[in-house]
């Protein structure tokens, strides 16, 4: 059996390409194929590169919001690398209806909220000003609609009464750490069943 071939996309630090990278090994289906960024500085591609995985980035900058060209010099890497699957860890450009197309029901995202819930960004600040009691993450399958898609799997926590968006924002990564990899191992092995944690 050949492995699934999974490309991830980052902009930062890159803790969940981390999780889904070092759980890609052994009996699981799929193996990362590239690594690629929005941003050269973005500290997650030495990560990569320490664990061998072949790395690119395109500046977006450039393209100074012409979002058709600078997804035109995305996809160069990216259809190189010929990924089965495309997983968005962190990966903080809006992409256009084009792009997704081309990986319809192969490309996923991690957000940090429950969707269909805070949608966007600032989704730690806003589920406590709402005086949510429970937040959490979402894995999605990405459709031309921003943090929308069928969903994949959640991981939900306790909101508590000193939290603010910092100390939320880190209980609710150590959820993501463990719900993406999770979801990337049941999605490559064909089941779109959602994971749900704890
Ligand atoms: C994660 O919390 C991820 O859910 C969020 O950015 C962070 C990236 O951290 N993604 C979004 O907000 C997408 N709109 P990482 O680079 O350490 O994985």
């Amino acid at each position: 059996m050949s492995h699934k071939r999974v490309a991830i996309l980052i902009s930062g630090g890159g803790s969940n390409m981390v999780s889904l990278v070092d759980s890609m090994i052994g009996d699981h289906p799929a193996r990362p194929c590239l690594v690629l960024s929005n941003d050269a500085q973005a500290g997650g591609l030495v990560k990569a590169a320490e664990r061998g995985i072949p790395t690119a980035s395109v500046d977006h900058r450039p393209f100074k919001g012409d979002r058709a060209a600078f997804e035109a010099e995305l996809l160069k890497p990216l259809e190189a690398a010929q990924p089965d699957i495309v997983c968005l860890a962190g990966f903080m450009r809006v992409l256009t209806g084009d792009f997704v197309s081309r990986f319809q029901g192969r490309m996923l995202n991690i957000h940090p909220s429950l969707l269909p819930k805070y949608k966007g960004l600032n989704t730690h600040a806003r589920a406590i000003e709402a005086g949510d009691e429970e937040h959490g993450c979402s894995v999605h399958e990405v459709t031309a609609a921003l943090d929308d898609g069928p969903i994949l799997g959640q991981a939900r926590l306790q909101i508590e009464p000193n939290d603010t968006p910092m100390t939320l924002a880190a209980r609710v990564l150590v959820w993501e750490h463990k719900l993406y990899p999770a979801v990337l191992r049941r999605f490559s092995s064909g089941d779109h069943t959602p994971v749900l944690l704890p």
